[in-house]
């Protein structure tokens, strides 16, 4: 897109995202429990290089040099987590103050300074004590999280005006339940079924402590969607891309969106389904104030073998294909087929094996991946499809979950020896193309 003109409008949310145990660090400070995070990186093996995030990018205690960057950056709003073990350890019951202090303080000094804080409930930890009942395949976990979300929203549903409950409900169910890969590691597909389920509900039970609690503040869930492309246009290859998609996207979006579960993956699921209590979908269902999309790349399916690598294509340090027009489509399939009240882009960003020279991080592929990917919104945008904000994943390079601290996604470079922090070549990138759509021409 060329940079001379103003494409969105004044209003358009631009922003940037992290995750409370990828940044906080701080790990056993100020009462906050354990979570299946600190656990399962504590495991030998599961982690790479045997990372945690004991101490992360110490945001808990950096917060104000990153809000800092935020202000030099020009965002207008900032997506961060809350950790759930730092405001019950035990999972339910007894509140720790301190840890609620902390959100406040973060919270205050974002409004300070200009930054509205987009708050999600839950990016993925638990705390362990709830995993050791059962986790998220038991029923008593979406008791708890309600319970949780009711006491985080009487501390700061006064003045945070948007929250997301859930991140990534298929992540946290198939990568932390069936697949194993994430926390806590568990490898059973009427476990991830059950935990998605689950997930879902609480989604919805979340939304309503929302209204009634913050009546004022918007209500979302951002879910991971990677669009499935047949490989050819064979019947068996459309229909392996289907039934992928089901199970990746489908799945989540259309309970959500009030239409079920599909009834396809219901067949195929038949003998694995958890239980699905009387008003369940209902719940599910709760009306959205916006639709939350964290898209990063599109898969290609082939039938009998499943992802193939698009040939030719360029992959990001995750293995990722680079691929802007997914997104396009993405938004634009959104709009047609469900017509979501409001769309924001929660999470998108690329890692690159990035180093530091002569003070600067170059970072060319990244200032690349992110023009495609704005061009796409803007296209659909411009489309009619009601995208209101992009958060770009992420402001800091940070804790990347199984891949502990070997994958960078920052916009800005932190040197995990020292937590330095140093602005990359995306950052000034990003910076600049904020501050032109703000001015409306350069
Ligand atoms: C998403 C997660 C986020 C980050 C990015 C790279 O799946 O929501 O925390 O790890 O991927």
């Amino acid at each position: 897109m060329s940079q001379t003109t103003r494409a969105f409008p004044s209003d358009f949310v631009w922003g940037a995202a992290t995750a409370a145990y990828q940044v906080e660090g701080a790990a056993t400070e100020d009462g906050r429990g354990e979570s299946i995070w600190d656990r399962f990186s504590a495991t030998p093996g599961k982690v790479v290089n045997g990372h945690t995030g004991a101490v992360a990018c110490d945001t808990y205690h950096r917060y104000a040099e990153d809000i800092g960057l935020m202000r030099s950056l020009g965002i207008g709003a900032f997506r961060l987590s809350v950790a759930w073990p730092r405001i019950l350890p035990e999972g339910r019951g007894r509140v720790n103050q301190a840890g609620l202090d902390f959100y406040d303080r973060l919270v205050d000094d974002l409004l300070a300074n200009g930054l509205d804080p987009y708050v999600t409930l839950y990016h993925w930890d638990l705390p362990q004590v709830l995993e050791d009942r059962g986790g998220w395949p038991a029923r008593e976990t979406v008791e708890a999280f309600t319970e949780y979300t009711e006491v985080v929203v009487s501390r700061l549903g006064d003045r945070v005006r948007h929250w997301i409950t859930q991140n990534e409900p298929w992540v946290a169910s198939w990568l932390g339940y069936g697949l194993g890969v994430h926390a806590p590691g568990r490898k059973s597909d009427s476990d991830a079924l059950a935990a998605g389920h689950h997930i879902l509900v609480a989604h919805g039970r979340a939304a309503e402590v929302l209204r009634r609690e913050a009546p004022a503040s918007e209500v979302g869930i951002a879910i991971d969607l990677v669009p499935m492309y047949p490989f050819s246009d064979n019947e068996a290859d459309v229909e392996a891309a289907h039934r992928e998609d089901g199970f990746r996207n489908r799945w989540f979006l259309e309970p959500v969106l009030g239409r079920g579960y599909p009834e396809d993956m219901l067949e195929r699921y038949a003998e694995i389904l958890p239980t699905i209590e009387d008003g369940d979908m209902d719940t599910i269902a709760a009306p959205l104030d916006f639709l939350g999309i964290n898209y990063y790349t599109r898969s290609v399916v082939r039938a009998g073998v499943g992802e193939v690598p698009a040939e030719g294509a360029e992959h990001t340090e995750m293995g990722w294909e680079v691929y802007p027009d997914g997104l396009y489509r993405l938004l634009v399939h959104l709009q047609t087929e469900y017509e979501p009240p409001e769309l924001y882009i929660t999470e998108n960003g690329a890692a690159f094996a990035d180093a530091r020279e002569n003070g600067r991080v170059p970072d060319s592929k990244r200032v690349s991946y992110l023009e495609g990917h704005l061009d796409a919104v803007e296209a659909a945008f411009a489309g009619g499809v009601p995208v209101r904000g992009y958060f770009l994943w992420s402001l800091l390079d940070n804790f990347e979950w199984a891949f502990g601290y070997s994958r960078r996604f920052g916009i800005v470079y932190v040197d995990f020896e020292t937590l330095e922090r140093v602005p990359k070549d995306s950052f000034t990138w990003y910076r600049d193309f904020i501050a032109t759509q703000r001015a409306g021409r350069t």
